[in-house]
């Protein structure tokens, strides 16, 4: 009955895993894309077809609705939408933050869930604006708190119900929320009230408050980032630890005759040519989808498989170790998704405790790259080098006499003794010509070296026009010579 997750491959803070619920088992990162029973544009069927292993809707419709509730509490939950992957439901709570009033209890409502089959159900949780000031924030909060304790008294330790994180946009509520999860055994823990956030292109207050829960949530929990619609942002929410993202994106675009990309959105009527390769836009022109009859299922067909190849390219990503570069990528197609990116890269610290050791290899892409995991790891290793009392740094590659150990310089990472020319990230770094950017990280190597061995004397050879950096980061704790 109960929810586990399990990491197989990590990357940056992501996790290529797999979620067990019940019987069933999904790959992570997924998508759940969203289903509204009075509005299907893509069947459920038809989503499994294209690779969907989960989905979610929302108990409150079916419970609320004339049509489906006695229907979906005799036949359950998966007869009704003919779908044998995993269902989550989520409560009334969307609607409650929508339209601030819902006619249900926390308790009620998890009975529904579970009397309709579903896999995972969410309690009543308050998602809080981010417009509450901080007081109103912490109150709704323990009301949240309570519902989830209330839901594990009832339900029992084992039963599969979701742990939503809130807290509003306050990185200390965040944290405590995510600490009180924990406490409570919640091996599923959405992040919740980012919605907002998101619509209003504040990725890097998203950052913020994902990172800020995440500290907090057991690492062995699966995370959901709720609402995450747009497939230009999972790349970044990927990085930050989100393991499952539910999109309505795919349908609400296609309503508004929107075409989804993974750098941005555009106007189906303003389409000349169809970017894409999936078997919608292969078989149609942009004036054919335009004027279809069914334009806003073709565009909903489209928006899906869009997202889901986003999905998969994440996965792989994560596999070979790639993942900095395709959120490098992505979130340079919108600057308030590069805010968050560059947020994202205040947290290094945070992010290279979860970060793995090797990778396939390591593309400098400017000098974001810079603030990169592997170079903060790379740059602490260097303390433990052993070496001798003479210690040369040839930047140039060139030989010199009189040195117990010479070192060569690889920016952005700094220093390194010929042995670990072929291992990661020395050998499978690609980098262009020097900028200052990586010069200038890659003698903060050079101090991380003078700082982790106070015996040797280090000395710095062949920088020619960079010299100066190096003095600059340096000062005068190091010989620099031609
Ligand atoms: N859907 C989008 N955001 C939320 C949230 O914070 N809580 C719940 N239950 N559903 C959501
Ligand atoms: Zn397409």
């Amino acid at each position: 009955m109960a929810i586990a997750f399990e990491s197989l491959y990590s990357d940056i803070a992501s996790r290529n895993g797999r979620l067990v619920a019940g019987k069933k088992i999904i790959r992570t990162p997924a998508l759940l894309p969203v289903i509204n029973p009075h509005l299907q544009l893509v069947s459920p069927k038809e989503m499994q077809q294209m690779g969907v292993e989960a989905l979610i809707t929302n108990a409150y419709i079916f419970s609320q609705s004339s049509e489906y509730r006695d229907q979906v509490l005799k036949k359950g939950l998966h007869s009704v939408l003919d779908f044998d992957g995993v269902i989550m439901t989520d409560s009334g709570s969307f609607q409650l933050s929508v339209y601030g009033d819902v006619t249900i209890t926390n308790i009620e409502t998890l009975t529904f869930q579970r009397d309709i089959g579903s896999d995972i159900w969410v309690p009543l949780d308050i998602p809080t604006s981010p417009m509450a000031d901080h007081t109103t924030a912490a109150q709704e909060l323990a009301i949240t708190m309570e519902r989830l304790r209330e839901a594990k008294e009832v339900f029992g330790a084992d039963a599969p119900i979701a742990g939503p994180v809130q807290g509003g946009i306050y990185t200390d509520l965040r944290e405590q929320a995510g600490r009180e999860v924990g406490n409570l055994n919640f091996s599923f823990c959405p992040i919740g009230a980012v919605v907002p956030l998101m619509e209003s292109y504040r990725y890097k207050d998203l950052v913020q408050v994902v990172l800020a829960a995440k500290r907090t949530i057991p690492s062995s929990a699966c995370v959901h980032l709720f609402g995450a619609g747009h497939p230009s942002m999972f790349a970044l929410a990927a990085a930050m630890g989100c393991d499952l993202f539910d999109s309505a994106a795919y349908a609400l675009y296609a309503k508004e005759g929107r075409y989804l990309t993974t750098h941005g959105s555009f106007k189906i009527d303003e389409l000349i040519e169809l970017p894409c390769a999936c078997v919608v836009c292969r078989t149609h022109t942009a004036e054919e989808i335009r004027t279809a009859k069914d334009r806003i299922r073709l565009l909903a067909l489209h928006n899906l498989a869009v997202t889901l190849a986003e999905i998969a390219r994440i996965r792989q990503a994560i596999i070979d170790g790639t993942l900095w570069e395709l959120v490098d990528e992505r979130c340079r197609n919108h600057p308030q998704l590069l805010a968050g990116y560059r947020e994202l890269l205040n947290h290094t610290e945070t992010l290279e405790s979860h970060d793995r050791v090797s990778k396939r290899r390591f593309f400098y892409r400017g000098n974001e790259s810079c603030a990169r995991t592997e170079i903060l790891r790379y740059q602490r290793s260097l303390t433990r080098l052993r070496l001798g009392t003479d210690v040369l740094v040839a930047c140039d590659g060139g030989v010199r006499e009189g040195y117990d150990d010479v070192l060569l310089f690889k920016p952005p990472f700094g220093p390194y003794p010929q042995e670990l020319s072929e291992t990661f990230p020395i050998g499978q770094s690609e980098i262009p010509d020097w900028d200052e950017a990586m010069v200038r990280q890659g003698c903060r190597g050079i101090q991380a070296l003078v700082t982790g061995h106070p015996e040797s004397r280090i000395a710095v050879a062949g920088l020619r026009d960079w010299r100066g950096i190096i003095r600059e980061v340096c000062g005068d704790t190091i010989e620099v010579i031609d």
